[in-house]
């Protein structure tokens, strides 16, 4: 969700007015994934390296959050939002801290859409902490038992990454599961993101042909697209 700081800028606002306008866009987006369907979505709301910004404006997000936390949760449960934070909580106060566990506990029950908010997260920190966690189970490290024990374990990888605000950048978001993810690059500021933004960043991705490494003739082959037993097992 990047492009707060410019579309306040833009309106010669200070910059925690651009990540308030940012939490409507938030709400927005959310509706509108579920209008149409969309299972997940997962946010990157701070990152690990966003406590470098000027106390200012850390602390104006720190208190964004708790706002939202009191305001937005209710609203989301009735419309069957089920919320889970994702990142170190380490450094959160313990106001944020309960108002999180508060958030998840009411409405782990729900269905029709999963927000996932990524709050001081790092693609690299969810990496290292899910291999500390199987180094101290004392189980071995594979491709398997190290996406079973990330932060997202819990959802798919996602088809769809989408970075706002013009930037051409992962910056260390979700870098284990976009391994096959689609990306979509928009120079929309996060704040203007809104319905249209996403129904292009749907049409783009329909517009996709994802191989997962096999060959475009594999795809259109119906034949070639689950290999016999036989095959599988020689390949092995
Ligand atoms: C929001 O956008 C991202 C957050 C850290 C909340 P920015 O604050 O990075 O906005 P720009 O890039 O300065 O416009
Ligand atoms: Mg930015």
């Amino acid at each position: 969700m990047d492009g707060n700081g410019r579309w306040a800028k833009q309106r010669f606002m200070p910059r925690v007015a651009g990540h308030r306008q940012g939490v409507e866009s938030l709400r927005r987006c959310v509706r509108a994934c579920s209008e149409r369907g969309v299972k997940v979505l997962t946010v990157f709301a701070f990152s690990s390296e966003n406590w470098n910004r000027p106390n200012e404006e850390v602390s104006g997000l720190m208190d964004l959050l708790a706002g939202a936390l009191a305001r937005e949760v209710k609203p989301l449960h009735d419309s069957g939002v089920r919320i889970c934070f994702i990142g170190d909580r380490s450094r959160m106060s313990d106001k944020v801290r309960s108002g999180i566990d508060q958030a998840e506990l009411s409405t782990r029950s729900n269905t029709r859409i999963i927000l996932n908010v990524c709050f001081n997260y790092g693609g690299r920190w969810d990496i290292a902490q899910a291999a500390s966690k199987l180094v101290a189970q004392g189980q071995a490290v594979t491709e398997e038992s190290l996406a079973g024990a990330m932060a997202l374990a819990h959802v798919p990888d996602p088809d769809l990454v989408i970075r706002t605000g013009g930037e051409y950048r992962i910056s260390n978001f979700l870098l284990w599961q976009s391994a096959y993810s689609e990306l979509h690059f928009t120079d929309a500021l996060w704040p203007d993101f809104d319905e249209t933004s996403l129904d292009q960043a749907i049409a783009d991705f329909a517009g996709r042909e994802r191989r997962f490494g096999k060959t475009s003739e594999q795809l259109s082959s119906p034949a070639q697209q689950h290999p016999p037993a036989l095959n599988t097992q020689a390949a092995a």
